[in-house]
């Protein structure tokens, strides 16, 4: 029988592919999603593209009793892949309280939960946040962990000791904490992408509603950096490369004997600077991204790309999209938007 998989803000952008990703390995999937950040016609694209429609739960997860009522109602879910959670760095400074009652809240409800349910394990969401401004790239899972820089960084590091201190205390729950290095892209058959509301915070999403004509010019936020062309460096990994690690983790944590708590850095090893990569997606796309230098964005990382071999070699998973496709993907994805 197909193992079933609570997918929490399946509706989202890693969420739904990651859902597309374990369906088509024969998982069944179990969505919960509230539709703060995030639109029910997401459902028609996993249709789309799979052939099946996921169940849909819209509630919070930061509501016990309804989460509750999800867990009754479709009995037997084995694992949990935790995404649901406010995500912007900036509105997290301005709005501290929202981001500790979110994150935290829906995580400890989930793990309360997980043993009355027989859940044996959850898969949690993290960020390469947590390390900071690294002394040396490429950055391992054994590099220190640095005192976070917004609120929302800040969530991912207290979620990931709860989980260490709720899987030492709970016998039998295990857990797998990924570490994204920069998500980009879209789904291959442009039915699922990004979706972001108002005005975009993160460079990708800016680049191709700039390109599309729906943002006047993009803004480099420094180019006096110590890297080579001035601008900051990130690890861009393909979403759907970063969707079918959470599959690889799932497998892993159901069905073989392994440490009860495990930590993976999901990149692909590779720096690419804010320039190189608005470069590349001109070619590749054969359009242009009015874009001019501004000042530095407060609180940015200079430099930060992954070690991923621990992921290579444990997990048997590796990113293989180079940058060029991730680009045209996500290009392919827009024009979509702008044609519906
Ligand atoms: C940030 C968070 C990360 C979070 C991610 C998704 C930090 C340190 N990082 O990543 O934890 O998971 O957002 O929300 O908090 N840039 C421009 N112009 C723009 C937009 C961005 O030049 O209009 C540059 C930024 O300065 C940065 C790079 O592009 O150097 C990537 O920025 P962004 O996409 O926002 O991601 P991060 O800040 O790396």
């Amino acid at each position: 029988m197909a193992k079933k998989i609570l997918v929490t803000g399946g509706t989202g952008y890693i969420g739904s592919h990651t859902t597309v990703e374990l369906q088509q390995a024969g998982y069944e999937v179990v969505i919960i999603d509230n539709l703060s950040n995030s639109n029910a016609s997401v459902l028609d694209g996993i249709e789309g593209i799979t052939g099946r429609r996921p169940v849909f739960v819209e509630a919070d997860v930061t509501d016990r009793a309804a989460l509750r009522k999800l867990f009754e109602d479709n009995p037997g879910i084995e694992g949990i892949i935790h995404f649901a959670a406010s995500k912007a760095v900036g509105e997290s400074v301005e709005k501290p309280i929202l981001y500790y009652r979110n994150n935290l809240n829906s995580l400890m409800n989930l793990l309360e939960l997980m043993p009355e349910f027989g859940v044996k394990g959850i898969v949690f969401s993290s960020s390469c946040t947590v390390y900071g401004e690294p002394d040396t790239n490429p950055i391992d899972e054994t590099a220190p962990i640095k005192p976070a820089t917004s609120p929302y960084g800040n969530t991912k590091q207290i979620c990931e000791e709860i989980i260490r201190d709720y899987i030492h205390a709970v016998k039998g729950v295990k857990s797998i904490l990924l570490r994204y290095f920069n998500p980009v892209g879209a789904h291959p058959s442009a039915l699922i992408g990004e979706l972001p509301n108002g005005v975009p915070n993160n460079l990708v999403p800016y680049i191709t509603q700039t390109a599309a004509g729906i943002r006047k010019e993009l803004t480099v936020f420094g180019d006096d950096y110590d890297t080579p062309d001035g601008s900051c460096i990130r690890d861009f990994i393909d979403v759907v490369d970063l969707a079918k690690a959470h599959v690889v983790a799932m497998q892993r944590m159901l069905c073989k004997d392994t440490d009860a708590v495990e930590v993976f850095n999901l990149g692909t090893g590779r720096g690419v600077s804010v320039l190189e990569l608005i470069d590349t997606f001109e070619k590749v796309n054969g359009v242009k991204v009015p874009h001019r230098i501004g000042p530095r964005r407060e609180g940015d990382i200079e430099k930060i790309w992954a070690e991923p071999r621990k992921a290579n070699e444990v997990l048997g998973w590796k990113a293989v999209v180079p940058v060029a496709e991730t680009l045209a993907n996500t290009w392919r994805w827009q024009q979509h938007l702008d044609g519906k």
